[in-house]
């Protein structure tokens, strides 16, 4: 069976995402969880593009084992020596350098030749190995790009020494059989094709970037560039967990598999929508909360009989657990650490006593403790910035013929503040009050909420996005009760916004 690399650019691609920026902190805890899911090569960032992208990159480049670590840069000098830099420290590293190859992008966008983009893409490539041995090219906007013109790209790029050529379809306009074509056109027109591998990264403008990303399997690619819940510009990257499943479910179809370890995607999956606040939408494949529920009487008989009736492939494969009861308000340190174990965690003592009072709180007020809340008690818990704002204190009156009133403390650095002010609702009338103490100028985006498990007392998860200077940052709150979660996830937002700010 061929082995199919997954290049997972989350961290860079997905993170171009409206509101799904990280900081560098976040991107750490995320690329941990993909070496555990154990992709291939993790695309850290674009370390030209800022001084935090490019910390971030070298904080992961230091800090991972497992993958290759992976810079972007454009095809010019002072990119490729940044990302050069930020990788140097990783244990394997690459530098994925591109440019623009279609029509449209060399005359409008770069006002560039043909041969001036070919001259530049093989000096890049050129430059990038005198700094790692391991460099992709990528021909940018390549399948709306003249087909000769293509593979005489990669011919030289292959000759001045990439051992990956990507093949991306950049503005998601392919069609699946097309790009199949596309790709086994490469395979036969261009020389030493062998010397290097062909990877595909495809949008999804027209919903097609899995599909199209199979079809390039299919045709002779060996790795496929994808992002987790397949978030990224504009409609997104395909996404790895329906590429990964759809090779893994149908292997003898593809007679090829990938080295990740799909039980743990669905924590992966977990881990990005809260730190992004990308909520995955309920009919998600793979992942989505109903991704393996079934409604109707007819399925639900067949499945009592036999699982493999209406299941091409079990939660379990994910690492999705059916909301299994795990633990309840008698349970110990003991049993909580065992768990945080067996969902894959390894904290810190500190991580886990903080995370622990958090849980003895959580199962006082619940009767069931779910995993899923359990995951949202460590994000809250341990993978958090250090906060300059500390909800002690919120007393919120509304009723039916009551105007709303918050009352709400805060410690800010070290000092308590309280504060009261009435509002349109109670959130809302929570949300001057936090204002007025922390005389917050950003601006409320939006809010959303929802349960993380069923049940009346379940945990209430408020996702919010704040704007502050044309940057959108996400907080988010979890407790039993909806008011002290929105609190939360507002100055969740605020600290993130003033840990931004701190230099
Ligand atoms: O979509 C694209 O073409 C890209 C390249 C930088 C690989 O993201
Ligand atoms: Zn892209």
């Amino acid at each position: 069976m061929r082995k199919i690399r997954i290049f997972d650019t989350t961290l860079r691609d997905g993170e171009q995402c409206p509101g799904a920026s990280m900081n560098k902190e976040e991107k750490l805890t995320v690329a941990r969880q993909l070496a555990r899911l154990n992709v291939d090569i993790i695309e850290a960032g674009f370390p030209v593009a800022s001084q935090d992208d490019y910390e971030g990159v070298r904080l992961i480049a230091k800090e991972v084992r497992g993958p290759v670590i992976a810079g972007l840069a454009r095809a010019r000098k002072e990119d490729i020596e940044r990302a050069g830099e930020a990788v140097s420290v990783a244990e394997r590293s690459r530098i994925h350098t591109f440019i623009a190859t279609s029509e449209i992008h060399m005359q409008r966008k770069l006002r560039m030749s043909r041969d001036g983009v070919l001259e530049a893409a093989v000096a890049a490539v050129r430059l990038a190995r005198q700094l790692t041995d391991d460099v992709e090219f990528s021909a940018e906007d390549a399948s709306r790009s003249d087909i000769d013109f293509l593979c005489r790209v990669i011919e030289a790029v292959i000759n001045a020494g990439a051992s990956t050529v990507n093949i991306p379809d950049t503005v998601g306009y392919a069609l699946p059989g097309e790009f199949g074509e596309l790709i086994l056109q490469i395979f036969n027109r261009v020389p030493d094709i062998d010397k290097s591998v062909i990877s595909v990264h495809c949008h999804n403008d027209l919903g097609l970037a899995v599909a199209n990303s199979l079809s390039a399997v299919l045709a002779g690619a060996g790795q496929v560039e994808c992002t987790v819940n397949g978030i990224g510009e504009r409609a997104g990257n395909a996404s790895l967990e329906e590429v990964v499943m759809a090779i893994k479910t149908r292997g003898q179809f593809f007679n090829a598999d990938t080295g990740i370890n799909t039980q743990e995607i669905y924590k992966t999956s977990r881990l990005v929508s809260s730190i992004t606040g990308m909520v995955v939408q309920p009919n998600k494949a793979i992942v989505g909360a109903n991704a393996f529920a079934h409604e109707s009487g007819i399925h639900q008989d067949g499945l009592l009989k036999d699982k493999r009736t209406y299941e091409i492939m079990t939660p379990e494969s994910v690492g999705i657990q059916m909301h299994k009861l795990v633990l309840g308000k008698h349970s110990g340190r003991h049993a909580f650490k065992n768990k945080l174990e067996e969902l894959g965690y390894s904290l810190s003592d500190e991580e886990i006593n903080k995370a622990f009072d958090r849980f003895k709180h959580v199962a006082d007020q619940k009767k069931e403790v779910f995993e899923e809340d359990i995951e949202a008690i460590v994000s809250e818990e341990v993978y958090r910035i250090p906060e300059k704002y500390v909800l002690k204190y919120i007393y919120v009156e509304s009723g039916s013929d009551k105007t709303p009133v918050a009352t709400v403390e805060l410690e800010i650095d070290g000092k308590c503040v309280r504060e009261v002010s009435s509002g349109d609702g109670p959130v809302d009338a929570t949300y001057r009050t936090i204002k007025l103490i922390t005389s917050a100028s950003s601006h409320l985006r939006s809010y959303e909420v929802k349960a993380i498990t069923g049940g009346t007392d379940a945990l209430g998860e408020v996702t919010v996005r704040v704007d502050e200077g044309g940057r959108t940052v996400v907080g988010q709150g979890a407790d039993t009760d909806i008011i002290v979660a929105s609190a939360k996830a507002y100055l969740n937002a605020l600290n993130k916004l003033a840990y931004r700010n701190r230099r």
